[in-house]
């Protein structure tokens, strides 16, 4: 089948970023399935994380798909699980544009959205309108922070309300860089008072079901804070954590001219620091709770190498920007071969091999 998105890519590269990047959605959302590069479900990466079942582990990560408007057609394109959002519990803006630029050179993403969101309201109409199809897999919905927010905890508890009955996942996100302040919500005394906002909201908006909830940190997080995290998470039983958000650390390496642009640094670039944080966590976690790794993956010997750092689960957002939907398939297939070379029959089996002597 032809790979559509390599065809209409010198006309998107033409375009400001965020315009291709909306086309991108749209498109994505009125293809017809036949135009899609993967349609099917081959077997063989099936997993299991918190009883959920997903049909493999990559995933999409937040800030695709922010309102929820392209969910259905995303897994269509094969992922096991798709994170919408952030949202915040108002509509805001976000920063001015422009503020998403393309490194192409260093095959990387700079962003300085600041959350811009239709707000939970919205994104929730948007989600009960799909709710008709059934989705394939999990669906993780991202809570971001309002800017003028004054009461976190009370912010992320009525995000929760309004979204858990759509969501299996919950994502407090307390990680992005271009929302002033957010970051500082990862102390740990802090954090707490968030993630039992989330717990209390979600549990009385639904009555059976709860959804999985989990916290997603910065790679920017120094040693200290993140062995506190880590502690925290042991010790109140936190479902999982995502590692890792965008940087705002620039390497030496970067060579595209948008290299000096503020805002957070994904991709390629990401993935030695997001995945060297993904391990230390694991460590300190001792594998005991599941982790989502996310950050510079654009390969099956990428998610391979999160896995067994340590991640349940993986997730990719700017490598799409690069190659376009097709590579999820390749993925998925590349991964397979891996796992099998290695001797590993379940995905489940090859995770944190890496801490383990004796296994690759
Ligand atoms: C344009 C853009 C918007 C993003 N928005 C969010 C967001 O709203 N919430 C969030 O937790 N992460 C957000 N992220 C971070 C991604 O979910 C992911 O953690 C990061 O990009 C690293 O993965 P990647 O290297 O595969 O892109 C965003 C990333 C990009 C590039």
């Amino acid at each position: 089948m032809p790979d559509f998105y390599q065809w209409f890519k010198p006309v998107l590269w033409q375009l400001d970023a965020e315009r291709a990047h909306g086309l991108a959605l749209s498109a994505l959302r009125a293809a017809p399935g036949w135009c899609l590069p993967f349609a099917g479900e081959e077997g063989g990466l099936e997993t299991t994380v918190w009883g959920r079942a997903f049909s493999n582990p990559i995933g999409l990560a937040a800030g695709f798909d922010k309102h929820a408007q392209a969910t259905a057609a995303l897994y269509r394109v094969g992922f096991g699980f798709v994170e919408i959002g952030g949202v915040t519990l108002h509509a805001q803006s976000g920063n001015p544009k422009p503020r998403l630029f393309r490194l192409t050179r260093d095959r990387a993403v700079i962003n300085r959205m600041g959350l811009n969101s239709e707000g939970s309201n919205v994104v929730a109409q948007n989600l009960s309108r799909q709710r008709g199809t059934p989705l394939p897999g999990p669906l993780a919905v991202n809570l971001g922070l309002n800017k003028d927010a004054t009461d976190p905890p009370s912010d992320y508890g009525a995000l929760a309300q309004v979204l858990a009955p759509y969501a299996e996942i919950l994502t407090i996100n307390v990680s992005s860089p271009n929302t002033p302040g957010l970051r500082a919500l990862q102390d740990p005394s802090k954090l707490m008072a968030i993630v039992n906002a989330v717990r209390e909201a979600s549990e009385t908006a639904i009555d059976t079901r709860h959804p999985t909830i989990l916290v997603k940190i910065s790679p920017d997080l120094d040693a200290t804070d993140v062995a506190d995290i880590c502690q925290l998470a042991v010790r109140e039983g936190f479902d999982g954590l995502v590692v890792s958000n965008t940087t705002v650390a620039r390497p030496r390496t970067l060579q595209s001219p948008q290299g000096g642009e503020v805002g957070g640094l994904s991709g390629q670039p990401l993935f030695e620091p997001s995945t060297s944080l993904l391990r230390d966590v694991y460590m300190r976690t001792s594998g005991k709770i599941p982790l989502v790794g996310v950050g510079g993956v654009s390969s099956a010997a990428n998610a391979y190498e999160k896995i067994k750092a340590g991640a349940s689960l993986v997730q990719l957002y700017s490598a799409l920007v690069f190659e376009g939907p097709a590579l999820i398939g390749e993925i998925k297939a590349d991964l397979k071969r891996l796992l099998g070379a290695d001797g590993f029959a379940t995905v489940a089996e090859a995770v944190g091999a890496e801490h383990r002597a004796g296994e690759s």
